[in-house]
């Protein structure tokens, strides 16, 4: 993304911007010391712990862990895109942006894609005024039989496409080539050569993607038969794995409530939207993929899965809650009782209803447990105790040990047991889950969980973060030590990946400059996106001494914590080679851990 703008572009608007001015448009500043401090706008922020520091144009939370350039900032505060944001503030900077001077063949690829998005909105608008024509009548009585008003079908843009190969004319007829009619799925080739219309007699659904860009449709058949829907085919724009029907007009809701409801179906969609829940989405027909939760937990914290209640809709809510707890968004679960989906629920039993069923959506762990209540009659203490084993997992990934304590004291009224009997059980359980090595992988994998999808670290820091940490706050306030310190520290020493690609970054910054004269603003603009929160995190902590003394022990201790975490990492595998019986690969792992520890004792 970043290299659609030329850097000049960048850095003329940077300079331009004054980012205590802009941020100042959206939280109230004062300054302190060199920097001015305010309440967080992206958290719920009772304490000034957002800073923003003119001098190298960065800000930072304290809180939360937003910062960035002001880029990042309006990125974040508006819901933009990179190229919308340069946009935005090239307009305010009274700047006008120049692409980077692109190759022939990516620029001919934007083209392409370009025309393609054109095409698709040419074929909705196309659809739309069908709807609205003598053929789109029993399209348009089929519509309000459903219940979807006027204002629900001009939202949506639905529309009608007609019987025979009107769309293909029409689109010829504007100059689109059939090659392109194909590739934007709008056409279907036949082996004589001729294409004829994708959708025939169908009521049309236009699939936008988050920006509100028509990059494909569903088409649903007016009476029955086969296919129900129909969808357009995987284009080079219709990527149904990460496309979300709703979603653009979803956005306002989400970034407000910052929960959004997901349901199955597009009708679900639009009779929530008219309900007043504007915060719904649906998949495309498609299972939820890891590409769906990333783009929702750009907007939101919490998803409310509302499925249909059919046996389907429970087996696809277990795969969801799967996708996104792993995801790390919270994830609730909404039951219909009496009807098959939201839509139809919404029409028996109307909008009030609806919300409060949202209202009583229960956490996974809850969830789980009424269903399995439900199966495991609770009158022994065996069966007490096999369901509480089968919630074991969902407590143990929670991330909060105070969500955790909430859980087993209701668990504990329902089951009508003590907290410390499940509690106990509960550690037990983890303890058998584990076998005898596994307080090592823990740590590993605490480590590697430290930091989350925006380089920001947890609260938690293990001694190795912290060394790694501490090894890149030294080289933002003074980068030409990096000549001194890459020959001793392996960029592998930087086990999280954000911190070894600001490393590299740093590295090559200065080294591309020779004279070593890099400046924390350079490294900022040189930087992608995702690593700019990073480094506002790291500039913005209070700076060390800088010495020969301090380097030295700064680099001995990101060696030493790199050496250890070879060593955990070794007696993970010996666990391993010990399950497979494999002695001596054993052998060979401690010894190989004796050649490490004598490299740590030589450290110093
Ligand atoms: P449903 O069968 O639940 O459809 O499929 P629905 O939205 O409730 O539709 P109505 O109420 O019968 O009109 C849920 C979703 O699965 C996809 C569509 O995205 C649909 O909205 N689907 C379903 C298909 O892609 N193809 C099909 O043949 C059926
Ligand atoms: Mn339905």
């Amino acid at each position: 993304m970043a290299g659609l703008y030329s850097q000049g572009t960048l850095e003329e608007i940077r300079q331009r911007i004054d980012i205590v001015d802009l941020i100042g448009e959206y939280v109230s500043l004062r300054k302190q010391g060199n920097s001015y401090v305010g309440r967080c706008p992206f958290h719920d922020d009772r304490n000034p712990s957002f800073h923003v520091t003119p001098e190298n144009g960065l800000f930072y939370c304290f809180g939360c862990g937003a910062g960035g350039d002001v880029f990042s900032f309006i990125m974040k505060i508006a819901h933009l895109d990179f190229p919308q944001a340069v946009e935005r503030l090239a307009q305010r900077a009274g700047v006008t942006p120049v692409r980077e001077g692109k190759s022939a063949p990516e620029s001919r690829k934007l083209d392409k894609l370009n025309r393609l998005r054109e095409i698709n909105r040419e074929a909705a608008l196309y659809y739309y005024r069908s709807l609205r024509s003598t053929a789109g009548e029993p399209a348009r009585r089929y519509l309000a039989e459903r219940g979807i008003n006027q204002d629900s079908q001009h939202k949506f843009a639905l529309g009608y496409a007609p019987k025979n190969n009107a769309l293909l004319s029409y689109l010829a007829r504007k100059g689109v080539t059939t090659e392109d009619m194909l590739a934007a799925g709008l056409a279907i080739g036949r082996d004589d050569g001729s294409v004829i219309d994708r959708f025939r007699d169908r009521v049309m659904f236009p699939i936008t993607d988050h920006r509100g860009r028509v990059v494909g449709f569903g088409g649903r058949l007016i009476n029955p038969g086969e296919p129900k829907y129909l969808n357009s085919p995987e284009t080079e724009i219709f990527r149904k794995k990460s496309l979300l029907y709703g979603l653009h007009l979803a956005l306002p809701a989400l970034r407000q409530s910052q929960v959004a409801v997901l349901v199955e179906g597009y009708l679900d969609v639009i009779a929530l939207h008219q309900a007043g829940i504007q915060n719904a989405v649906a998949s495309l027909g498609t299972a939820f993929t890891p590409e769906h939760a990333k783009l929702l937990k750009r907007y939101a914290r919490e998803v409310v899965i509302l499925f249909d209640s059919d046996e389907a809709g429970m087996k696809a809510t277990e795969r969801a809650i799967e996708i996104f707890s792993r995801q790390e968004l919270a994830v609730k679960v909404a039951s219909l009782a009496g009807a098959k989906d939201p839509d139809e629920f919404l029409r028996d039993a109307g909008p009030q209803a609806l919300l409060e069923v949202l209202e009583k959506a229960l956490p996974v762990v809850l969830y789980r447990f009424h269903r399995l209540k439900s199966t495991l009659p609770l009158d022994t203490p065996g069966n007490k105790s096999a369901l509480l084993r089968q919630l074991f997992p969902d407590l143990a990934r929670l991330s909060s040990q105070v969500e955790r304590q909430e859980y087993i004291r209701i668990l504990a009224q329902e089951l009508n047991l003590s907290e410390e009997v499940i509690w106990d059980d509960f550690r037990r359980n983890q303890g058998e889950q584990r076998g005898k090595y596994q307080y090592l992988r823990d740590k590993t994998s605490q480590i590697r969980n430290n930091t989350n999808g925006n380089g920001n670290v947890n609260s938690f820091r293990t001694p190795y973060v912290i060394a790694q940490e501490n090894m890149l706050r030294l080289l933002l306030q003074e980068p030409s030590l990096v000549s001194r310190v890459a020959p001793a520290v392996d960029p592998e020493a930087f086990h999280e990946a954000p911190y070894r690609e600001l490393f590299l970054l740093v590295k090559e910054q200065v080294q591309a400059r020779g004279d070593g004269a890099v400046t924390l603003k350079e490294i900022v603009s040189a930087a992608p996106e995702e690593l700019k929160g990073l480094i506002a995190k790291l500039a913005s902590a209070n700076p060390l001494p800088v010495g020969d003394r301090q380097l030295q022990d700064t680099v001995v201790s990101l060696q030493r914590q790199y050496l250890q975490a070879q060593v955990r990492d070794k007696w993970k595998k010996i666990a391993e080679a010990e399950a497979k019986k494999d002695s001596s690969g054993v052998q060979i792992l401690l010894q190989e851990i004796s050649n490490l520890q004598r490299k740590i004792q030589s450290l110093k």
